[in-house]
């Protein structure tokens, strides 16, 4: 048995945890540079840290009964409650039974409708900002995937809600991460405000969601969306159904994980495609098939249009890690993991492992291409996880992104502002560091 390479990170573990805090993605390249593909570190707690993808492929796949959800999304428990992101176990294995159905081809072809309609209003708000000043470009991201969010999962929402929505969610996840990543920022929280906002908002958030499953139960109406399907699924051993606590945390979970990381995508796409062009023209020929945004079966022929889709979730993977943690003593390729060890998977780094990928930070449509992908290992690109958890939202995610990618290049041209640069700025997605500023033409 090898023992699991030690990062060594300095002997004051407060400055490392700053250090982590500020950048984590360079702290962890340091790491796998000196370290090679898996190494362990303290931080407050130890973990272990891997881009190697048989390392994945045990954790996720294999062995997967061999690991639970560790403690860093344990933090977000207060928001996703026990939603299938949270929940382990048999609780989570009946709960990702009832909602499955919900992302059925069938139901999915029924939401692509929803956000064919979304994404062509869409367009013509962004016709406003067409030759003026540079705008954020996540922050209208995060907009059209959250209307569509929220639309196949509520139906019809008011507009003062949503935008109270959208300005809390943000708060939200900053208050969360800073928690997790700043623990000795805890008591200045207690105490600043910060705790007490974060439990109004989610307050408000619960009431909002709770009236929305008490008003669609009492109004016998059945509309065609996700809250809809799970009111409606059933157990089939049991023929039991979800209470409204399950409800609201799934409910909460699907918009939680399923707006903000196709946002981030799509934002990191538009960024790469400014200095993209010939990528640009291909994309465009492909887009000649349809008007204003692309219907199904038309996605289905745009080929190169989805491997940019997936190039781009390569270079800037939303979901940017996944942890775990070790339920029994068991031996990793090679290395004993004791029982209760956390592991942190990090999928940026596997999807620009020199040791994987030919010329990893070159965004290059080719690596997705039919042939090439016959020989792309499984666990090689893990964008939206791997095994039995994975990703519930993968279809709706890919549809969607390449649903409004599609529409958005064919339309306009996005051009960066000379002289701006982007950081990324990891927080529980792959966020940058000064938001993504582009003019549209
Ligand atoms: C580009 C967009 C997306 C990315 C990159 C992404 C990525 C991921 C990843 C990596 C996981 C696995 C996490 C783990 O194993 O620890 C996951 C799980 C999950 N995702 Fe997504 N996701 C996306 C969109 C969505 C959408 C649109 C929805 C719902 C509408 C969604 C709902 C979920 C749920 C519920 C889980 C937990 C599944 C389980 O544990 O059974 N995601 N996602």
């Amino acid at each position: 048995m090898r023992p699991v390479p030690e990062y060594k990170i300095g002997p004051v573990p407060l400055f490392s945890a700053i250090r982590f805090a500020r950048d984590p993605l360079r702290f962890l390249r340091q790491g796998f540079d000196e370290c090679g593909e898996t190494f362990k570190m303290k931080l407050f707690r130890e973990f272990i840290v891997t881009r190697d993808p048989a390392f994945f492929r045990h954790v996720l796949q294999q062995h997967h009964k061999n690991f639970k959800k560790g403690n860093s999304v344990k933090m977000l428990r207060p928001v996703l409650g026990n939603g299938l992101v949270i929940s382990d176990g048999d609780f989570w294995l009946r709960q990702r039974r009832l909602v499955q159905p919900a992302f059925h081809r069938e139901r999915l072809l029924e939401l692509f409708l929803t956000m064919g309609e979304l994404t062509a209003a869409f367009m013509e708000e962004l016709e406003e900002f067409r030759g003026k000043g540079a705008i954020d470009i996540d922050a209208k991201m995060m907009g059209i995937t959250s209307d569509i969010a929220l639309k196949t999962l509520f139906g019809n929402m008011n507009t003062e809600d949503k935008e109270q929505i959208y300005r809390q969610v943000s708060r939200t996840q900053t208050y969360l991460v800073t928690r997790v990543r700043k623990p000795y920022r805890l008591p200045l929280m207690a105490i600043n405000g910060e705790d007490r906002r974060f439990k109004s908002d989610l307050a408000y958030f619960n009431s909002l969601v709770y009236d929305f499953i008490r008003k669609r139960r009492l109004s016998g109406e059945t509309p065609n969306d996700l809250l809809q399907l799970l009111l409606d699924s059933t157990d089939e051993e049991t023929g039991e159904q979800m209470n409204d606590e399950q409800i609201r945390d799934e409910a909460i979970t699907m918009f939680a994980a399923g707006h903000e990381t196709s946002a981030t995508g799509l934002s990191w796409l538009l960024w790469e495609l400014s200095a993209q062009p010939e990528i640009v023209a291909r994309i465009r020929k492909e887009s000649v098939i349809f008007e204003t945004v692309p219907g199904f079966e038309q996605l289905t022929k745009m080929p190169y249009t989805r491997q940019v889709v997936e190039e781009g979730l390569r270079l800037y993977p939303p979901a940017w890690t996944m942890t775990r943690e070790s339920t029994v003593d068991q031996h990793i390729e090679g290395y004993h993991i004791p029982k209760g060890s956390s592991i942190f998977m990090s999928i940026f780094e596997l999807h620009r492992n020199p040791n994987l990928w030919q010329n990893p930070t070159d965004f290059n449509p080719d690596n997705f291409q039919a042939e090439t992908v016959k020989n792309l290992a499984k666990f090689n690109y893990l964008p939206f996880g791997a095994g039995p958890r994975i990703c519930i939202g993968q279809q709706f995610a890919l549809m969607e992104m390449q649903l409004v990618l599609a529409a958005l290049v064919k339309r306009f041209d996005f051009v960066r502002e000379p002289g701006f640069s982007v950081g990324m700025h990891p927080q529980i997605v792959l966020k940058s560091t000064n938001g993504i500023k582009l003019y549209i033409r």
